[in-house]
Formats: C-alpha cells, structure tokens, sequence
C-alpha cells in the first residue's frame, strides 16, 4: 500500500496546496524562479501539509489559514534539504539531481535562503504570536541539529542519547511543529494541541529511526539515493550504535576509518553486510514501534473524528515501511 492512500480524502486540500506552493516560489529572478521550480518538481510526500490538514480537523477547520501554515512548513523542510545537500555533497535526492548538483553550491545556498525567506513571509498570515514563536524555535533546533551532527561525525564513541537528541531536532520537531501549528490555526484546544504535537514527535523519531535502517537495508533503487551513504559519510544511527556493542565489529569499524587513505570500498561494503544481517536491524525496529505506540497512546483521549483513524493509519503505514 503507497502512504498516500491512507490520506486519498484530502486530495482536493492537497492539490491546493500544491498550487499555493508554485506560487510561493515564483521569483523575480530567472535563476531563482528556475532551481526553485526544478525543486517543487522533484516532489516529495508532503507529510507536513497532510499533518497540518488532518490536526485541524480537532478544531474549527479554515482551508486558509491551514494552507498558509502547510506552505510554509513544506518551504522550510525544502529549504533545509537544499542546504543539507551542499553541506553532505549529495548529487541525487528522491531519484533526481539535487539542486546543488545542478546549479553548484552557490546558487543551491541562496535558493534555500530564498524559499526560507518565502516561508516567513507566508507566516505572516497568521497573527497569533504562538505560531511564530512554534515556528522560529523549531527553525533554531533544525540548525542546531545540523550543527551537531557535523560534529558528531566519525565520532564512534557518542552514545544512544546523541542520537535520539538529534533525529528530535532534524526530523521529529518539524513534524511535531506541523502537528502543532495545523492545530493552532485552527484553534484547537490546547490540551489536543500538546497531544498532537507529542503525537508528531512520536511520529518523526519513528520515522527517522526507519530511514536510518534502511540506509543500510534498503537498494539505492528503493531510496532514490545512493544507500549505506550514513556510514561512509560517518553519521552514526541507530543500527550503528547497536552493532558497535559487538566489540570485534567496533574495532574493524574504527581501524577502517582510521586509515590515512579512508574507509575502503571493499570495508565499508563488509561493514553494511555484517550491520544488516546484525540483530542491530530487529532491535532498531523495536525502537521505532516502542515510539509508534507512543504516538498511538498519545491519540486515545481525542474526539473520534475520521482525521483520527487517518492519524492511525499513518502510524502503523509508517512502522510497516520498508522502502
Ligand atoms: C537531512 O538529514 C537534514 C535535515 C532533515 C535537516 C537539515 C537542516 C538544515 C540544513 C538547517 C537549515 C535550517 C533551515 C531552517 C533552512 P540527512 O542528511 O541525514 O538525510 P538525507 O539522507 O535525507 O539527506
Ligand atoms: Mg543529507
């Protein structure tokens, strides 16, 4: 089953979404108005838009102010992509070249300081200052987490805390936010509000956990990236963490990332081998469902609206997936 069937009901909302998107990204200038267009093109799953439409439905649903809030939260994961791909050097996302692979670093910098900018300005929409304060801090985590995990590199020593507090700040808390922020433009109470944004964090930890097994498990085909691309650029995972507890596959793991000339080819194609057929991959899973139940708990005291069993859907969608 795609994801997209279990939100197939919001297709009309989605689509105008969608356009409101093409519109925000119009520029000015040619270039810009050209690597941002190539980036709307290259797609994505728009789990934000459809978090933000499915949470305000716990309130006094208004297809503007929802549409202003997804827009911007969609530009802001963009435009956070666009800038982790010249800062990871990654030449292809989502099966296509990445816009630092086709325009150069430069003109990738300022298409992502452009549509951040874009994403403010659709903010401005809403008046509450609890929505601007949600959104910048989430911005300030998103950065930090970036920050950390390039000083976390080839750091083989970090422990399972490192990890879990920066998968929060790079994926869980803009779900969350998204969560949140559907939910406060729609003015739903604020005990569901809280609900709904620990439901998001559950959410993105347990999907962030996935992502990181299946760079090891999954074919660069599945990923539309190239896979085992953690362990060679040295970000250390969760299936990583547990597998360097076998002491043997700690040393050969440092000794071949130690070595002057770096990791090579035949090692690290070793070391993807012997992580996935490791119980390192089932305990990683485990993980994730212990923040899938979570998430799932967090939902039992709302009202039993259909965007309920939607959000359920998507729990148990996201814990089954596997590419
Ligand atoms: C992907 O991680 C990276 C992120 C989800 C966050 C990137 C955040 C920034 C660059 C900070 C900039 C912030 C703003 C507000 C513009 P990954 O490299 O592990 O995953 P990948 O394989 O999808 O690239
Ligand atoms: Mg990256």
């Amino acid at each position: 089953m795609k994801l997209s069937k279990t939100y197939g009901h919001l297709k009309k909302e989605l689509d105008a979404i969608e356009q409101a998107l093409i519109e925000a990204i119009q520029a000015d200038h040619h270039l810009l108005r050209e690597s941002s267009t190539k980036l709307l093109q290259a797609g994505g799953k728009r789990i934000r838009p459809v978090f933000v439409l499915l949470c305000g439905q716990f309130g006094r649903f208004d297809i503007e102010r929802a549409k202003t809030v997804a827009v911007s939260l969609e530009l802001i994961h963009m435009a956070s992509l666009v800038h982790d791909d010249v800062i990871d050097d990654a030449a292809i996302r989502r099966g296509k070249p990445t816009i630092k692979q086709l325009y150069g670093n430069r003109v990738a910098m300022y298409t992502g300081d452009f549509i951040l900018a874009r994403a403010l300005e659709y903010i401005t929409f809403l008046l509450e200052p609890d929505a601007h304060h949600t959104l910048s801090r989430t911005m300030v985590e998103l950065s930090t987490g970036e920050v950390e995990q390039i000083k976390d590199k080839y750091n083989w020593n970090q422990n399972l805390r490192d990890y879990l507090r920066r998968i929060k700040r790079k994926t869980a808390l803009l779900i969350a936010t998204s969560c949140k922020m559907g939910a406060i433009a729609a003015n739903v109470p604020e005990a569901y509000q809280e609900k709904l944004f620990r439901y998001g964090y559950y959410i993105g930890m347990s999907y962030q956990i996935i992502d990181d097994i299946l760079d090891i498990t999954a074919s660069e085909a599945e990923l539309g990236k190239p896979a085992g691309n953690d362990l060679l650029q040295g970000n250390v995972t969760l299936p990583m963490l547990f597998a360097m507890k076998d002491e043997t596959f700690y040393q050969q793991l440092s000794a071949a990332f130690s070595e002057p000339s770096g990791v090579s080819d035949k090692e690290w194609q070793q070391l993807l081998v012997t992580m996935k057929e490791s119980e390192a991959i089932p305990q990683s899973y485990r993980l994730s469902d212990r923040y899938l139940q979570k998430a799932l708990q967090e939902l039992e005291g709302l009202p039993e609206y259909k965007a309920k069993f939607t959000l359920q859907r998507i729990a148990k969608y996201i814990g089954s997936r596997r590419s």
